[in-house]
């Protein structure tokens, strides 16, 4: 079973400045309730008793959001206020299931998924990328079922649009398992449009294997000077390590961009 998500929290997030200068973007509220309690309620639902923040010290206002408990008690004392008795239970139950690491220079996805190295217990860990949100189907329950059949690693997948390749990390496909999942022959972080051998895409959801840290602590940087998850990925499967891209039903909301999370906040509140 998988009981560990990871969900890497480090980043600059420059392309939500100016506001990330001042404040995380997995806070900002998206129908009333931060970011990152679609991601935590995903995890809850589907399993996970253990989740591992990589924040840095820029990003410590997160660690206090979910610490501010004793602030919390006192209002409910003074005010009874239902709502915010609510949400103080809802903050203590997430309390109690996070660990904080840091990564405080953002030297990429893989070095923050290093951090977590000597935290995770099992074969296999979930880790989720904030800025991606799913609605509609809970996109790691599903994963963990594909998970348990066939034994392996996977990777939330989604074909895009043949001209923005060059923003995602790119999968070559070796055979289709069934009508939603297939084997990965190859993954290319951030190809152009000549380089990418498909308009399949990875989504910021995976299940992957603990021996990436292996890989992770010789790995050098790759594309824009950063070290990536997907070329640690990458490696693995050259080394047989089985990769399948799972293709998830449900929606796909962006929240790293201004458009994409003003977009993101329009298709919640429809729900
Ligand atoms: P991105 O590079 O896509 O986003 O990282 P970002 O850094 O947050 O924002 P931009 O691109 O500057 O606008 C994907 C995820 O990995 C985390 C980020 O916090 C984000 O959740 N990350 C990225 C780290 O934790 N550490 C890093 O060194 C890099």
């Amino acid at each position: 079973m998988i009981k560990q998500a990871i969900i890497p929290l480090a980043g600059l997030g420059t392309r939500l400045l100016p506001l990330t200068s001042v404040f995380a973007k997995e806070l900002l509220p998206i129908n009333g309730k931060p970011g990152i309690e679609y991601i935590l309620d995903e995890c809850i639902d589907a399993g996970i008793k253990e989740v591992i923040f990589i924040i840095s010290k820029k990003k410590e206002i997160i660690k206090k959001y979910f610490y501010n408990d004793l602030f919390y008690k006192k209002i409910i004392k003074k005010k009874n206020d239902q709502r915010v008795k609510k949400e103080y239970q809802k903050i203590l139950k997430y309390k109690k299931i996070i660990k904080f690491v840091y990564q405080n220079k953002p030297l990429g996805t893989g070095d923050a998924v290093l951090k977590t190295k000597n935290l995770i217990k099992d074969s296999h860990f979930l880790m989720l990328l904030p800025d991606d949100l799913i609605i509609k189907n809970n996109c790691s329950k599903s994963m963990i079922k594909i998970h348990q059949k066939y034994k392996s690693s996977v990777m939330a997948s989604m074909k895009v649009d043949k001209s923005t390749v060059s923003r995602w990390g790119i999968f070559k496909l070796k055979k289709n398992l069934d009508k939603n999942n297939s084997l990965i022959d190859d993954v290319i972080e951030k190809p152009s449009i000549h380089e990418a051998p498909s308009n399949k895409a990875v989504i910021g959801r995976y299940i992957l294997p603990k021996k990436i840290f292996n890989l992770l602590i010789n790995q050098k940087p790759g594309k824009g000077g950063e070290i990536h998850i997907t070329d640690a990925i990458q490696s693995l499967i050259k080394n047989n390590e089985t990769f399948i891209a799972h293709n998830f039903s449900g929606k796909y909301l962006d929240c790293g961009t201004m458009n994409g999370y003003i977009k993101s906040t329009l298709e919640i509140a429809k729900l």
